[in-house]
């Protein structure tokens, strides 16, 4: 079967880092840096913190920067008495269209669950933004030799039951947590084989079209010179960032890598 072209994301995980002065002033520098690149091959997302949410959203409109706005969380419920929280279509409202859902740190420093993680999905879709659901191991796991399992478990805990209409549009970030912020990127042949599996147990959970439309990125100490190999490998088809997306030197220069170097 010849290989459906998905396109490639790349995305940019702030975390809790820059407020919204510093947000829109790296939304400046990255849409400037962007300006002169051809982005007809990748699609690229800022994941703000939510205080940032609105003045991003405004350079991006005032400036025709090239990036898709992003949210790093959200609540399961459109409304109620939940504190802190923010709901999905708030949002929507905002023009956020990928929301990352299932982030390794909100599962282990906030102890989101998996039953959690695919009800905040399902909101997600409901309000018609994108989800980039995050699976990964820990390094026991791998040292166990249960990363397959693991994957397993976390994408049919997340993904199961939807039609496969809806699994084709969403995004998948395979998240080694071992490689999240430790300058330890996972070798591009193992993120290859990893997300081989993801799309293997998608096509179980939906069906083959579905799993070669649904895309899938790799994250964790991703970094412009570790970009273009990561981005040949077949089933990977964008990257999460997080460190390297703080500053728009870097993250224009993964996003020119990730375009420029096709399967
Ligand atoms: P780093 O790129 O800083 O390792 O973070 C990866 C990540 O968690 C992105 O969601």
């Amino acid at each position: 079967m010849a290989r459906p072209s998905r396109r490639r994301l790349v995305s940019g995980n702030w975390k809790m880092y820059h407020d919204h002065v510093q947000a829109i002033r790296t939304v400046q520098d990255l849409g400037l840096r962007l300006a002169g690149l051809d982005l007809g091959a990748v699609d690229v997302s800022v994941h703000p913190p939510f205080t940032d949410l609105r003045s991003v959203q405004t350079v991006i409109e005032d400036r025709g920067v090239p990036v898709a706005l992003g949210a790093q969380h959200c609540h399961n419920q459109d409304e109620g008495a939940f504190t802190g929280e923010v709901s999905p279509p708030m949002l929507a409202r905002l023009g956020v269209r990928y929301v990352i859902v299932g982030h390794s740190e909100r599962r282990t420093l906030f102890g989101q669950t998996d039953e959690e993680v695919a009800a905040i999905l399902r909101a997600v879709v409901r309000h018609g933004m994108t989800p980039i659901v995050c699976v990964g191991e820990t390094e026991t796991e791998r040292d166990q030799g249960v990363t397959h399992a693991r994957l397993e478990s976390q994408t049919k805990a997340a993904l199961g039951g939807l039609p496969a209409q809806q699994v084709a549009g969403l995004v998948v970030a395979y998240e080694p947590i071992w490689a999240i912020g430790t300058g330890r990127t996972a070798e591009p042949g193992d993120a290859q084989v990893a997300c081989g599996h993801i799309r293997q147990v998608v096509a179980g959970l939906a069906d083959d079209e579905a799993a070669q439309s649904l895309r899938i990125q790799y994250g964790g100490s991703v970094r412009p010179d570790n970009t273009a190999e990561l981005m040949t490998q077949p089933d990977v088809d964008g990257l999460l960032v997080g460190g390297a997306s703080l500053e728009a030197a870097s993250f224009a220069a993964i996003v020119r890598e990730a375009g420029a170097n096709p399967r």
